[in-house]
Parts: structure tokens; C-alpha cells; sequence
């Protein structure tokens, strides 16, 4: 299968199209949204979402987002909708959120990897819009293999698996960081994983108390996937707030954002972040794939602890934890 280019603004139909086919035969198809790029299988085919879980070599228990196109489909994959989860998505979607809520009957066990839950998103992405609107909800994880660096390029998915998968490739995605998941089923509601979707935007839409339930947790976890290792590039990855811990006696590689470049260009490969902490978010994934390839031991700057910030550091501190 091929990498098929088109122009995110205008979706090509023709490549919707054919992805929408291998869709409605069974099949697997990645596709880019405004976070990261998805996975993707009919929601409501168990058969269909098992080949994702396959595909990734991802564990069964860990379950997958549903994305929707028109919040009318919330009541066919949900019940017990607060109205304070409406406003949000009112207000919030199409957009880098992911809200769970009880499920319903007819969503298949594999997605929910048997939970009483289930994750819903409206993709802020013209081609993953037009994709669920023409096969229905797609559930779908993001397109590396299990425990990887989530992509935020056609080619990243292609590195992860190759030939066999239909790719359909809008340039990098916008925001870089996978959604915030926040479950409002109990007050306060439980951010399970930060994105660009804030704790206190949340609190301001819905007007409802939201805590950070993040971070690396051992046992059960309330999120399935709070409790893998996730994002790991396969190289020695240490963090860093002050340039000055970073050594100077043996090569390294920066990560860090394009400020900090004169201190280090003397002794170190240096990636650039860019100048600000959105563009931090949106390339870090990029910049572990490429420190991966230098191979040498990797010093990753931390960001201010607001805004996506706090999304940026949680990645990167679990990229960093120990196997
Ligand atoms: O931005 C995104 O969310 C991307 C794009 C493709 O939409 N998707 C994504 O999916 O990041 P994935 O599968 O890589 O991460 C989904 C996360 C996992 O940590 C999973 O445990 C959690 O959401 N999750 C899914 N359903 C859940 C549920 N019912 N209850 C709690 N956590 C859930
Ligand atoms: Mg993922």
C-alpha cells in the first residue's frame, strides 16, 4: 500500500475515498489528525479493531480512542451524558480532547478492552473529518508500534510499519502531543493524560473542579495506559531545566528550544525545538526519532509546567523512565 499525499485544507476525495474502502472491507488505514496520526478501523467492527491491536503489537487491555465526526454520534457510543460534558463538547470539539464516558451497548469489548468506559474525540483534522464521515466512528490509537514515539509524520508511521499499510499523508500534524483524556463520569472530573486541552480551560468550559489524575502509576491504573512505558525512543534519554548538568566532556545530543543552541553547538548534536513551548510540543516526537538515529546519550529540556507544557513534560519524563 502506498503513501498517499494530499492537501490537508482540501481533502483529495479520490484517496478518502480509497481509504474509506479498506475500511468498510475490514481493514486498517493510518491517517493524519491535528494531534498525532491515528490508526484507524470501524469502531464497531470487533474484527476490524482487532487487526489494529495485532498491527501494534499493543496489549489487549489497553483500550482505544473512538472518533466521531457530528455529536449526535455520542449517544450511539454513550449513555449518561452530564450536560456539563455537553458544553464542553460544544464548545471544545473538533479538538484535541478525549472524553470518557459510560459506553454503550453496541461499542464492541475490543475497543474498550472491556471497560465500563469509553473514550469519544472529534478530530480537529479535515481528512480524519471526512474519513468518519463517510465510513462511521473509527477507533483508533496513534500509528507507532507499541511503546514507540507517536508520529507526527506520514514517514514516521512508515518507519513503524512499512509497505503493508495504506498511509494517507497531510504534512506534519499541528499540535504534535497526543489529546487530553479526561473522564467525566465523577466530579471532579480526572484528566488521565494532559494535551492541549488545559486543566484550567477544562474547569472554565464546564464549570466542574478537574484534577490531573497523570503520571507513571504501578498496578491497576485507571487508565490503561497510564501504566506502560510509552513514547520510548530506544536511546539514553536524560532531562535537563538548567544547560549547566548537561556534559561537556563527551558527545551528546540537545534536545532543547533554539535559544539555548550557542551554549551547546560547540559539543553536542543540537535539535532545535523551535522558540517556543507549542513548537516544543509539536516537534518533540520528531527530535527523539532523529536522536535515536545519532545514537549518543540524549539531554531533553524541560518546559514551564503550564499550558501544554504540562503535556510536553509528562511525555518526555515518561519517554525518560527506566525500563
Ligand atoms: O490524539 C490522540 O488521542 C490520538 C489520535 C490518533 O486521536 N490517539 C491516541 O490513542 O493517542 P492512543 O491509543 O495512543 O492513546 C489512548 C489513550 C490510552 O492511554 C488509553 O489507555 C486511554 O487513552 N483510554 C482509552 N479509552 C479509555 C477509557 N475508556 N478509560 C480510560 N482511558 C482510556
Ligand atoms: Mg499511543
Amino acid at each position: 500500500m502506498p503513501i498517499l499525499k494530499l492537501d490537508s485544507l482540501e481533502p483529495d476525495t479520490e484517496a478518502i475515498r480509497l481509504a474509506a474502502s479498506v475500511l468498510v472491507k475490514g481493514g486498517v488505514v493510518a491517517f493524519p489528525t491535528e494531534t498525532v496520526y491515528g490508526l484507524g478501523a470501524l469502531a464497531l467492527c470487533e474484527s476490524c479493531v482487532r487487526k489494529i491491536f495485532e498491527l501494534k503489537g499493543r496489549p489487549a487491555d489497553n483500550p482505544l480512542i473512538v472518533h466521531i465526526a457530528e455529536i449526535g454520534q455520542v449517544d450511539e457510543l454513550a449513555t449518561h451524558v452530564p450536560a456539563a460534558a455537553r458544553k464542553v463538547m460544544e464548545r471544545l470539539w473538533p479538538g484535541p480532547l478525549s472524553i470518557v464516558l459510560d459506553v454503550a451497548q453496541s461499542v464492541p469489548k475490543v475497543v474498550t478492552a472491556g471497560l465500563e468506559s469509553v473514550a469519544l474525540r472529534m478530530p480537529a483534522h479535515p481528512v480524519a473529518l471526512e474519513l468518519i464521515k463517510a465510513v462511521g466512528p473509527i477507533a483508533a490509537p496513534s500509528a507507532n508500534k507499541s511503546g514507540r514515539p507517536s508520529p507526527t509524520t506520514a514517514e514516521h508511521v512508515f518507519e513503524d510499519f512499512g509497505e503493508e499499510l495504506l498511509i494517507l499523508d497531510a504534512g506534519p500534524t499541528a499540535v504534535g502531543l497526543e489529546s487530553t483524556v479526561v473522564d467525566v463520569r465523577t466530579v471532579p472530573w480526572r484528566i488521565y493524560r494532559p494535551g492541549a486541552v488545559t486543566r484550567e480551560l477544562l474547569e472554565e468550559v464546564g464549570q466542574v473542579p478537574v484534577t490531573l489524575a497523570a503520571g507513571v502509576i504501578e498496578g491497576a491504573a485507571p487508565s490503561p495506559g497510564m501504566k506502560y512505558k510509552h513514547y520510548s525512543p530506544d536511546v539514553e534519554l536524560h532531562l535537563f531545566c538548567d544547560a549547566e548538568v548537561v556534559p561537556k566532556d563527551q558527545p551528546v545530543t540537545v534536545i532543547a528550544l533554539e535559544h539555548l543552541k550557542k551554549y551547546f553547538s560547540s559539543h553536542a548534536y543540537f535539535i532545535s525545538l523551535g522558540d517556543s513551548t507549542l513548537s516544543a510540543a509539536a516537534r518533540i516526537y520528531m527530535a527523539l526519532r532523529q536522536a535515536e538515529r545519532f545514537g549518543l546519550p540524549t539531554y531533553v529540556q524541560l518546559m514551564e509546567e503550564e499550558g501544554i507544557g504540562v503535556a510536553y513534560n509528562e511525555r518526555v519524563r515518561r519517554a525518560a523512565a527506566k525500563r
